[in-house]
């Protein structure tokens, strides 16, 4: 089993796949733009490392590492990096290796794409239009109705993503936007925000986790005081939330998912229906992957890597606890200078509490924007929902950071 994995070392969690690919018994050939040595111990798992200099610029990469890997034969082209899926796909294209195709990750990428697919298997979206102008956008809004959504074509993060009430709003939103070049408009869904996550193979899910956003992914990049909390539903076949799991289910089959991992995103409404925002097939970052393997004491890193190479899964899906990841935020700017709280939480609930990553004391602060990690983290996991929610809401309201020059 000889597979090609791209980024192997970046983002950082790639590494645990790397190992994974490794342990099941592949041949891993990495590729990235990062040198062998930023790699560290990971260079272990890897038969080959080949470093190319721009990651991004698919055409290079594919003579480059056509050249590199002449008369091997591969078996995968593997990727769990969001921009890279389509790279990988057209490396499976060009030297015909199983797998998803170029024309099928697109739908896992092109978020108009996608929402069409979806609508077109009878499935609930969001009305969304695409704009690459301004006149576009007001042509959008005025078609979909207020309230609305303007964000990037192929975002992430929630950069740039604006929810605008009314025509004054997207005034507004519309003068922050000019550096984007295409933008989805959509209809702002009401409700609750959850993912529905899976590991498949040939498209039918051998893992399924739901987790829940405290609060949706865009309130928590709006507002910096916020210490945003996604927590894994131990109970996810829940009546409440059967509609979502439904529907991702369905939005699978709609896609052409094959084998891998999928991390999708969707809305539970007031009136108990759910409504799909996006998908992509990939883990989804930010510790999920660590929250779901806390919520079944499982290694999903190496139990994808036996999925996507030998079609086989082989860990208990049994869920145990809820797990709880809080995001922190430090106060004021510059360096971390002292963290309270968090010993009296240690004190009340360290039996609970599985990873406590905030960052030490003198590191600079990282920019809230643009990390979903903010300035660390803890995980914490209990078999009852109402006690892993109070034990995450008091990391969120008791534990604060403070910076300064
Ligand atoms: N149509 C919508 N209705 C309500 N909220 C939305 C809508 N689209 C996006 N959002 C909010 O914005 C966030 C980011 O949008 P998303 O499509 O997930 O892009 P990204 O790739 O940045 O994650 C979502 O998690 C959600 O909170
Ligand atoms: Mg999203």
């Amino acid at each position: 089993m000889d597979v090609v994995f791209l980024s192997p070392g970046y983002p950082p969690e790639m590494r645990q796949y790397t190992r994974g690919l490794a342990e099941v018994g592949a041949r891993v050939w990495g590729v990235g733009d990062g040198s062998l040595a930023d790699l560290g111990p990971t260079a272990r798992y890897l038969s080959g490392y080949l470093q190319v200099p721009r990651i991004m610029d698919e055409d290079d990469v594919i003579e480059r590492v056509s050249a590199w890997l002449r008369g091997r034969h591969i078996d995968r082209v593997l990727t769990n990096w969001e921009p890279l899926v389509v790279l990988a796909a057209r490396m499976r294209e060009r030297w015909d290796v199983p797998g998803m195709r170029v024309d099928t990750v697109r739908g896992f990428r092109d978020k108009k794409l996608m929402k069409d697919r979806v609508a077109a298997a009878g499935l609930r979206v969001p009305g969304a239009e695409r704009a690459r102008s301004v006149a576009g956008v007001w042509a959008a809004a005025e078609r979909l109705g207020f309230p609305l959504v303007v964000k990037p074509i192929a975002g992430a993060g929630s950069a740039d993503t604006y929810r605008v009430g009314g025509r004054q709003e997207l005034e507004a939103a519309l003068r922050r936007l000019g550096h984007v070049e295409e933008v989805s408009v959509e209809q702002y869904i009401e409700g609750d925000e959850f993912t529905f996550d899976t590991i498949c193979i040939g498209g039918r899910p051998v893992f399924e986790n739901v987790a829940a956003y405290l609060p949706k992914p865009l309130v928590a990049r709006t507002h910096e005081w916020i210490s945003p909390v996604v927590i894994t539903v131990r109970e996810m076949y829940q009546p409440r939330l059967l509609p979502g799991i439904e529907l991702g289910r369905r939005v699978l089959g709609a896609l052409g998912m094959q084998d891998g991992f999928t991390h999708m995103e969707w809305f539970l409404t007031p009136s108990g229906e759910a409504v799909f925002g996006e998908i992509g097939c990939r883990p989804g970052g930010a510790c999920l992957v660590d929250q779901m393997n806390y919520t079944i004491d499982g290694d999903l890193f190496r139990e994808w890597a036996r999925a996507v190479c030998w079609h086989a899964f082989e860990t208990s899906t049994e869920r145990r606890y809820n797990v709880a990841i809080v995001f922190k935020r430090a106060l004021g700017q510059g360096r971390i200078r002292r963290i309270e709280g968090m010993e009296e939480i240690r004190r009340r609930h360290g039996a609970w509490i599985v990873e406590e990553r905030l960052l030490p004391i003198g590191s600079p602060r990282r920019n809230w924007k643009q990390t979903l990690l903010s300035d660390g983290y803890v995980i914490l996991r209990h078999p009852e929902w109402s006690e892993a929610h109070r034990m995450a809401f008091e990391v969120a309201a008791d534990v604060t950071m403070h910076a300064s020059a």
